[in-house]
C-alpha cells in the first residue's frame, strides 16, 4: 500500500509497547523482534518500553490506564504498538474501553487507517480475484460516531427497558477525516475515493457527512469521488473489490467494512491498522482481538502484527524498513510458512524466527542501503 504520513524524519525512535491479553501478548514481542532485525540491517534505532495495561493488571490492582498515561506517551514516545485486549474475566470489558478507546480519543487519533492489500491469491475467498484486484484501504473516522458513550438506559431490567446510544458527528471532525482521505488518494496518485455514509435513513448525523463531502471534493477535482451508502458499498466491495482505491467512513461502518476488508485479504490474522494524528504519537495495532479461542496454544498468527509494525516505521519516514518487512511477509505466504488460520502447520514463534533470520540476510540488508 502507498506510505501513510509520516512523523519525523529522524533515525531514532521511541516505540511504547502495549502487548495487552490473549493472543495481543503472543504476537506483539514477535513484531518487536522482526523490527529490531530489520532496524539492526538499516542502520536505525528503535528504543522499545514495554508497558504491561491489560486485563491481568486491571484485575491485581485496579488500574487501567494509570493516570499520566496519556502525556507521558504523547510527550515521550513516537509511536506505540499496540496488541489487543479482551478478557472474558473483566465484565464489559471495561480495561479494554478504558485503555484503547482512551488512547484513541484523549490522544486524538481522528484517523484509522486499514489498508486492504491481498498479499497471495490463494488467500482471497473470492473466486477468480487476484492481488491486483484487492488493493484498497479504509478511512474510518476514530474519535466520534456512535463510540463516544453518549447515551444511557431507562427502566433497566424491565419489560419497558429502553437504551439509548447517541450518534455524534462534529463538523470538525467528519471534515477532517475527509480531507484526510482526499489528501491520501491525491499524494498517493490513487484516483478513487469513495465516501460510504447511510444520509438516507439517518438524515441528521449523515446529512452532515454529505454536506461536508460535497464541499470538500470541490477541491479535489482531480479525484474521481462518489458516493456509495454504506449497504451498497458492502454489496459493491463483494461483487468488484477492483472498484476501490480509498474508502472514507463513519466510525460504526469503518469498524464493520474493514473486517469485510480484512477477510477479502486473507482473514483478521493479516490486517494491520493504524490510529493516526499526522505528526503527532500514533498508535498501531493489529484489527484482530485477544482471540481468547486460541490463545496460549501458540499458533496465533504473527502477520498481522508484522505488517503493522511495517505501518509504524513508514509513519517514522522509514520507507525501506517498510518495504521490506511487507517483503519477508510475502515470502512467508508464498512458502506458506504460515499458521493453521492460513493453512499452514507453524506455530507463531517459528513464523516469527523465519522473518527475523530473512530480514537479517545480506541481500535483504542491502536494500536497506
Ligand atoms: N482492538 C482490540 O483490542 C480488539 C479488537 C477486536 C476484538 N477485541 C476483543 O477481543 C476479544 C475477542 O473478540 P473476537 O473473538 O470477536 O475477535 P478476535 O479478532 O479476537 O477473533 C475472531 C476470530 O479470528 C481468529 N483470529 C483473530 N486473530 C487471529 C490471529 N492473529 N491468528 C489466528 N486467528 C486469529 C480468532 O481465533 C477468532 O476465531 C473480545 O474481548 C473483543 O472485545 C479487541
Amino acid at each position: 500500500m502507498p506510505g501513510i504520513p509520516m512523523r519525523s524524519g529522524g533515525s531514532k525512535a521511541r516505540i511504547a509497547v502495549i502487548p495487552g491479553d490473549g493472543i495481543g501478548a503472543e504476537v506483539t514481542p514477535q513484531a518487536v523482534r522482526v523490527l529490531k532485525a530489520v532496524c539492526a540491517s538499516g542502520n536505525r534505532a528503535l528504543e522499545f518500553v514495554e508497558f504491561d495495561w491489560g486485563a491481568d493488571k486491571y484485575l491485581r490492582e485496579g488500574v487501567t490506564l494509570p493516570p499520566g498515561a496519556v502525556e507521558l506517551l504523547r510527550d515521550e514516545y513516537d509511536a506505540i504498538l499496540f496488541g489487543a485486549l479482551g478478557d472474558p474475566r473483566v465484565p464489559l470489558n471495561q480495561h479494554a474501553a478504558d485503555i484503547l478507546l482512551g488512547l484513541r480519543f484523549k490522544l486524538d487519533l481522528y484517523v484509522n487507517a486499514r489498508p486492504v492489500e491481498l498479499l497471495h491469491d490463494r488467500l482471497t475467498p473470492l473466486r477468480d480475484r487476484t492481488e491486483k484486484d484487492i488493493r484498497l484501504i479504509v478511512f474510518r473516522e476514530n474519535t466520534e460516531g456512535l463510540y463516544v458513550g453518549v447515551g444511557g438506559v431507562f427502566k433497566q431490567g424491565t419489560p419497558d427497558e429502553i437504551a439509548v446510544q447517541e450518534d455524534v458527528n462534529s463538523r470538525k471532525g467528519v471534515e477532517r477525516i475527509i480531507r484526510y482521505a482526499f489528501e491520501y488518494a491525491r499524494q498517493n496518485r490513487l484516483k478513487r475515493l469513495c465516501m460510504s455514509d447511510k444520509s438516507n435513513a439517518m438524515t441528521f448525523a449523515h446529512g452532515l457527512w454529505q454536506r461536508v463531502f460535497k464541499e470538500v471534493r470541490q477541491e479535489y477535482t482531480d479525484i474521481d469521488s462518489r458516493h456509495l451508502y454504506i449497504d451498497t458499498l458492502a454489496m459493491e466491495i463483494i461483487r468488484d473489490p477492483r472498484q476501490f482505491d480509498v474508502i472514507v467512513t463513519c466510525n460504526l461502518f469503518g469498524d464493520i467494512i474493514s473486517d469485510l476488508g480484512a477477510q477479502l485479504a486473507g482473514g483478521l490474522g493479516l490486517a494491520p491498522s493504524g490510529n493516526i494524528h499526522p505528526g503527532k504519537t500514533s498508535l498501531f495495532e493489529p484489527v484482530h482481538g485477544s482471540a481468547p479461542n486460541i490463545a496460549g496454544k501458540g499458533i496465533a498468527n504473527p502477520l498481522g502484527s508484522v505488517l503493522t509494525s511495517a505501518m509504524l516505521v513508514e509513519f517514522l519516514g522509514w520507507k525501506p524498513q517498510a518495504a521490506a518487512i511487507r517483503a519477508a511477509v510475502r515470502a512467508a505466504l508464498r512458502e506458506n510458512y504460515v499458521t493453521p488460520d492460513l493453512g499452514g502447520n507453524r506455530s507463531t514463534v517459528e513464523v516469527a524466527d523465519w522473518l527475523v533470520q530473512l530480514v537479517g540476510k545480506a541481500d535483504f540488508a542491502e536494500q536497506l542501503k
